[in-house]
């Protein structure tokens, strides 16, 4: 379906599964946003089962190659979102998780996910988080420079194990992204530069307790084209025969996450074409022996999710008019940190003309919005979705203003299911202490 000619930018249809328009209303799978906005207040964020297990299986069926022989593993990027519930979804369907933290860690042994299953990644791994992920045995630790190299290799001495580990390639690629979420580039922070590599990985081999076992990299993230991919894999597969010659054979290749979504302007490439002009390109230089991981995040769970919030004031003005919503640049973040775009719209039709906003939520920053310039036929206490904020969406929330985190609702079919409580001001305010009164 081609998009509608509308002023405001929508996701595809298609790309927007879980989510539909009948009749002016909006439903999620099959119930009414409106009636979970008022079932459960607002904000909420609101996430679709269906969307979910629909975005994981076409990266599983592009794993597959035609004599049905799996090409490579999903790991969900659990930075993107990781209430357990959804963690758990994944899970089920047979995917790994790619961690950046302890806490992230925790969580995915709380579902119960098998060790083997579990990377561990980030540029600063405490020595904490790197004697839990060496005890519980992850499937290996992406390091990021010969300090945290040396780091792990005495951790490991310590609990007499080694550790398996692989290292991050800077191939300096421009991902062509926004210059927060791109990582790539020399000028980053992450990973080895791409010069260093070899004789980093000859150190590495030299450390007693580590097994060299892997080779990873991730040059951004909401990355609309495969071309700076293949850029990047040809400079990684260059480095694994380069590494062969010198003795170092390695077992796998983590090609890292960043395929971008449909916010309302951009066109990415589906999820097969995406994965299979990697997979392709791999089996075609003749590597197709090596186990490969690719880290999704935004594109499993991006569009799977709304924020659902309600309307407290409409602030007509001179130059701009404001519509004042309940949720705010704690609750998501990407439009203040990103100048991010998400489609918003009413989840009713009563009448009222349609004007152009800006909408804001109450927090006391002129960076607190959360759309500009948005054509809504609105009044007070009416409710809006903001779409396609199911990644980094809750994940980046805080309570900023001391303001309590939203709801998360899980939808599967015709039931909801409340996936996480909203927070309380009590509890917020529970890890706080007085300074002891002055006698
Ligand atoms: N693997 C690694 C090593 C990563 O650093 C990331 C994301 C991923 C996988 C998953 O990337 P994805 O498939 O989700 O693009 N907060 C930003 C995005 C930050 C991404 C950080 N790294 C946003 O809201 O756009």
């Amino acid at each position: 379906m081609s998009k509608p000619n509308h002023l405001d930018p929508l996701p595809a249809s298609q790309n927007l599964a879980g989510f539909s328009e009948r009749d002016g209303h909006w439903f999620i799978e099959e119930l009414s946003l409106t009636q979970l906005a008022e079932q459960f207040g607002t904000p909420l964020y609101v996430y679709s089962k269906n969307a979910l297990v629909t975005a994981f299986t076409a990266y599983e069926q592009a794993c597959l190659n035609v004599d049905g022989k799996r090409r490579a593993r999903i790991f969900f990027a659990v930075k993107a979102n990781s209430n357990l519930a959804v963690m758990n979804c994944f899970k089920e369907l047979g995917a790994g998780f790619d961690l950046v933290s302890g806490g992230e860690l925790e969580r995915a042994l709380l579902i119960g996910a098998d060790p083997a299953s579990l990377v561990f990644a980030g540029v600063g791994k405490s020595a904490a988080e790197i004697r839990l992920a060496l005890r519980v045995g992850v499937k290996c630790l992406n390091v990021e420079s010969i300090a945290e190299l040396e780091q792990i290799n005495h951790i490991a001495a310590e609990l007499s194990c080694r550790a398996p580990i692989s290292l991050r390639v800077n191939p300096d690629v421009d991902a062509q992204t926004h210059p927060y979420i791109s990582t790539g580039l020399k000028d980053n922070k992450f990973g080895i530069a791409y010069h260093e590599i070899l004789k980093t990985y000859r150190e590495a081999a030299l450390l007693s307790h580590l097994d060299v076992v892997g080779i990873d990299c991730h040059i951004g993230s909401q990355i609309t084209s495969t071309a700076p991919y293949l850029d990047a894999l040809d400079k990684v597969l260059d480095l694994v025969t380069q590494l062969k010659k010198g003795g170092i054979g390695l077992r796998h290749l983590d090609l890292g996450g960043g395929l971008g979504i449909d916010y309302g302007n951009e066109s990415p490439p589906a999820t097969t074409e995406f994965t299979n002009a990697l997979l392709d390109r791999i089996a075609e230089r003749g590597f197709a022996n090596l186990e490969i991981l690719l880290e999704p995040g935004r594109s499993l769970v991006g569009n799977a999710g709304a924020l659902l919030t309600r309307v407290e004031y409409i602030k007509l003005g001179a130059s701009k008019n404001f519509c004042i919503v309940d949720a705010a640049m704690n609750d998501l973040l990407r439009p203040a940190l990103y100048s991010a775009y998400h489609a918003i719209v009413a989840l009713q039709k009563n009448g009222v003309e349609a004007q152009i906003y800006d909408v804001v939520g109450p927090v006391c920053e002129s960076g607190d919005w959360l759309g500009k310039d948005r054509s809504l036929a609105i009044e007070a206490n009416d409710y809006l979705a903001i779409l396609s904020t199911g990644a980094y969406g809750f994940t980046m929330a805080s309570n900023y203003n001391t303001r309590p985190r939203p709801a998360e609702v899980m939808v599967d079919g015709n039931q909801a299911y409340i996936i996480r409580e909203r927070e309380t001001i009590t509890e917020l305010l529970s890890k706080e202490r007085l300074l002891p009164q002055k006698k």
